[in-house]
């Protein structure tokens, strides 16, 4: 099976060890998909979320799951697009990173990511699986125990843009 794999549907209902929740950086909730997660969690996730006091982009933080089948939830604010020259594509791919060297640490073997940044922080859906892609497969060479990293995409619009990414990936460097 592949160790990386893309599909569409709900982060919330992934039964895995960790998903990552793309937040902000108070941590304290918001919409998208941090919404959902902290609706379906629970409100201890919250409470727990303020003892982290907030995140730095790029960065990530975890807590449990709560009342979502996930065990764990990791917290990663991604850059919020400003046109490209703010060092974005960097805290992109700080953010995947961040994010499974927590997972990996904590001895999870299962991972689901949303599509950081490609909602409210309007980071272009293509560059951003492009950095996502390539950071993850990466992840995946690097950690050994890590077994499954899924992208679970909400549309079939991003969806496409993650698939076209890993072909193009996997074209260049098999
Ligand atoms: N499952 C999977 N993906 C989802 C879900 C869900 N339940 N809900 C939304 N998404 C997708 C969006 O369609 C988008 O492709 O997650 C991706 C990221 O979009 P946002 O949730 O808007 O996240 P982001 O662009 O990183 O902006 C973060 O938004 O919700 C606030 O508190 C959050 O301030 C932070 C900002």
């Amino acid at each position: 099976m592949q160790r990386f794999q893309i599909t569409q549907g709900d982060l919330t209902t992934m039964q895995v060890d960790a998903i990552v929740n793309a937040a902000n950086t108070t941590l304290l909730g918001g919409g998208g998909v941090d919404g959902a997660i902290h609706r379906a969690a629970g409100p201890e996730l919250l409470a727990e979320c303020r003892g982290l006091n907030g995140c730095e982009t790029g960065q990530a933080k975890m807590t449990a799951g709560y009342h979502l089948p996930a065990h764990f939830v990791i917290h990663t604010p991604g850059p919020i697009w400003q046109g490209g020259a703010h060092d974005e594509d960097r805290l992109l791919a700080g953010c995947y990173r961040s994010s499974l060297a927590l997972a990996v640490h904590a001895g999870c073997r299962t991972v689901a990511f949303p599509s950081i940044s490609t909602g409210v922080y309007r980071f272009p859906i293509d560059c951003a699986a492009k950095i996502a892609v390539a950071t993850i497969r990466q992840c995946l060479a690097e950690y050994r125990t890590l077994e499954r990293v899924t992208m679970v995409c909400f549309d079939s619009h991003t969806r496409s843009a993650y698939e076209r990414a890993l072909e193009e990936s996997e074209g260049r460097h098999g």
